[in-house]
């Protein structure tokens, strides 16, 4: 099976196939035409259909699911062939939306050659369609590029650097700071970054980098005038079992379906109430006496044998599973 077949599941909702395919270039052509870009994280297929079909632009596996799903303590941690894994769940599912995939904390912080070693390995085994990389790591960029891997560049707070910085905090807080800011993000877009995301700075200070940069900013934690706006899908549906941050604005709630639909399934377990015998599959009508369930129609079973002689027992067999198959 192709990286990009799609045969498992039901098809695809088709009200969005009809939207063109999302690319890097066509991300730069929605900010010329002043069009939002929506994007979330997504970890496995089915997230990521369901992202898709609700019309998402970008989907990020983001390298937040050693938090989010692998139960770290920080970002840190992930490993490429982990990322590699998600990645190739997330592009089985997603069909129109950009698959950007986040290289790790290890990946890109060696030698530029290695750095691009490992970039080339998203887009051939994962199918990834470009990489994110933390820090303004210009060299990195137009090394990317020259190897025809589409890069998106994230600044501002980066969750690799939560050592340095000495926890997650929000950054460009200083005239200095917001100048630093807007240079790296132009050193990043003339290298050949295809987008940047901004992550925990001032409203004011993304707004400032937005309406200069030609290329688009995403923003997460960076106010409402980036070009688009990027959330940790698990923080979206609140999934993540931690108070949510500012930023987040939770547009459900799946941990209480999730914990109520679990703790429904096993009180009726407990109560022998799941599964009912319409879940259940039956045997022939002409068969059902010999293995009855009702203590009455026992005497039945235990006539089985003088009944039924062998090629009768064959018959029945083979009719028993032709039906049991049809039901
Ligand atoms: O890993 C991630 O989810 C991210 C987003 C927060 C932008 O980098």
């Amino acid at each position: 099976m192709s990286l990009t077949e799609f045969s498992a599941g039901a098809p695809l909702a088709p009200r969005r196939l009809s939207l063109p395919k999302v690319t890097v270039p066509a991300l730069g052509e929605m900010k010329r035409q002043g069009k939002p870009i929506s994007a979330l994280t997504a970890y496995d297929y089915a997230t990521a259909r369901l992202v898709d079909e609700a019309g998402i632009d970008l989907i990020l596996v983001g390298d937040s699911l050693a938090m989010v799903m692998l139960g770290h303590e920080n970002t840190l941690a992930v490993t490429v062939d982990e990322m590699l894994h998600h990645t190739r769940a997330v592009r089985r599912g997603a069909r129109r939306a950009l698959v950007l995939a986040d290289m790790p904390f290890g990946s890109y912080h060696g030698t530029v050659s290695e750095g691009v070693a490992n970039a080339v390995r998203f887009l051939k085994e994962a199918g990834a369609e470009a990489v994110k990389i933390e820090g303004p790591r210009v060299e990195l960029v137009r090394a990317f590029v020259e190897a025809e891997v589409p890069v998106v560049g994230h600044l501002g707070l980066t969750p690799q650097s939560v050592h340095r910085m000495g926890g997650y905090r929000v950054q460009a807080r200083s005239i200095d700071s917001v100048m630093q800011l807007q240079a790296d993000a132009f050193a990043l877009a003339t290298a050949g970054a295809g987008a940047i995301v901004l992550e925990g700075v001032p409203r004011e200070a993304a707004a400032a980098i937005t309406a200069a940069l030609p290329i688009p900013t995403i923003g997460i934690g960076a106010g409402p005038d980036c070009d688009g706006q990027i959330l940790v899908f698990h923080d979206l549906v609140n999934l993540t079992f931690t108070p949510a941050a500012k930023f987040v604005r939770r547009y459900g709630d799946a941990s209480a379906l999730f914990r109520s639909a679990v703790e429904r399934y096993r009180e009726d377990v407990e109560h022998h109430a799941f599964p009912s015998d319409a879940e259940s599959y039956h045997l022939p009508e002409s068969a059902r006496r010999l293995f009855a369930i009702d203590p009455d129609a026992a005497d039945a079973r235990d006539n089985a044998d003088a009944v039924v002689n062998r090629d009768a027992r064959e018959e029945m067999n083979e009719e028993m599973s032709e039906e049991i198959e049809r039901s």
